[in-house]
């Protein structure tokens, strides 16, 4: 495994849309190993393939420590309800946002040996498939902000434990 850079601010990559995964080769295995290290090492909760200068349909999710979700090709297939809170982003540092979420996200994707499975998530879990999938369209969590937090509520935020769970910026 290797940490790749991670594109951010107005890196054009980031506004790509990604083209789904055809087939899962050692390439991909590789790339879906170093999402999940960079990740990590950057003690975020999730990362798309876009992130890291790759524009396919890929993405990794840890919002449980432990519990690496690896989603290629996802497509949402139902949402329900709605959730307001405090979002981040790799790609954007020193950066957070209110956005509204639905609160509970089902998705369908190939895992690392190609077998469709189907996830549900609810909170944080259902708020970082929605962050994440939108990478892979080219859509970054500004676009749907209800508004950005000034600098000083940003601090406040990271103290609270809401955005701690999202950005786990300084703490893990
Ligand atoms: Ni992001």
């Amino acid at each position: 495994m290797a940490k790749r850079k991670i594109l951010t601010d107005n890196d054009p990559t980031l506004r790509t849309v990604c083209r789904p995964i055809p087939r899962i080769t050692p390439r991909v295995i590789t790339l879906l190993d170093d999402m999940i290290e960079t990740m990590r090492d950057a003690n975020g909760v999730g990362l798309a393939a876009p992130q890291v200068g790759v524009l396919l349909r890929a993405v990794v999710i840890e919002t449980e420590p432990g519990q690496v979700w690896e989603l290629i090709n996802p497509e949402i297939i139902e949402t329900s309800g709605e959730q307001e809170g405090s979002e981040g982003c790799l790609s954007l540092p020193g950066r957070s946002g209110h956005v509204k979420r639905p609160n509970y996200v089902k998705v369908k994707a190939l895992n690392r040996n190609g077998e469709e499975y189907v996830l549900e998530g609810t909170e944080l879990l259902a708020r970082a498939i929605c962050h994440e999938t939108d990478h892979l369209d080219g859509r970054l969590y500004i676009d749907v902000a209800e508004y950005m937090y000034a600098p000083e509520e940003e601090e406040e935020e990271r103290l609270s434990p809401r955005l701690r769970k999202y950005a786990r910026k300084r703490d893990r």
